[in-house]
């Protein structure tokens, strides 16, 4: 199968986003998961800051929202998750972010704002397909020492926690970080990352 056929095949989650929704249950069975918080239509369409509210986003948990048409992930983080990350420095292909796929706030070790949650655009960067969140415990079926993270089947690339590509995979740079900001310790608005509240 060429790539253009693999990319046709499984680009539809732009248009059947609730697909997503069930590929990361079924994927990632492990890991609890929030139900998505979509923006209104109005707000959709005018490829507008949708906010999510946080407040039952459970430790390990990931929540998608929807933001100009793609999916963006918001994961809470866990400490075994973050340390994850701290272990990975030697496995991915851009450790410091130097590629600019984040704004300036989230060039940083774990590429957010709060270490706690990461807000990553859920489309692979090497032909478009959107990832899955793969626990630690998918080390069997992942073929290789796995810390966890997120695996694109479409052909094979891998990122670790904080959206960092894997070295030896199709994908050539890191998952894009959105413009986000906090608003109070619960809302996240995507999209907006103006100090105006
Ligand atoms: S689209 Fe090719 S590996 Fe993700």
């Amino acid at each position: 199968m060429s790539d253009q056929q693999v990319d046709e095949s499984k680009r539809g989650f732009l248009v059947a986003a609730t697909s997503i929704v069930g590929g990361v249950a079924a994927g990632a069975a492990a890991v609890p998961f929030v139900g998505s918080m979509w923006p209104s239509e109005r707000a959709k369409a005018a490829g507008a800051p949708v906010e999510a509210d946080i407040s039952k986003l459970a430790p390990g948990a990931m929540q998608i929202v929807e933001w100009r048409g793609q999916p963006v992930w918001i994961v809470h983080r866990t400490k075994d998750m973050l340390e994850s990350i701290e272990k990975n420095n030697e496995v991915v292909a851009d450790p410091n972010s130097e590629v600019p796929k984040q704004p300036q706030y989230a060039k940083n070790e774990f590429r957010s704002i709060k270490p706690d949650f990461a807000v990553l655009v859920g489309v692979c960067s090497h032909l478009g397909c959107s990832p899955q969140l793969k626990p630690a415990d998918s080390k069997a079926d992942m073929g290789m020492a796995w810390n966890g993270g997120f695996y694109c089947a479409c052909h094979g690339s891998k990122f670790d926690f904080a959206g960092r590509v894997y070295k030896g995979v199709p994908a050539p740079v890191n998952l894009t970080v959105p413009p986000y900001k906090f608003v109070g310790e619960t809302t996240i608005i995507i999209g907006d990352d103006s100090k105006e509240a």
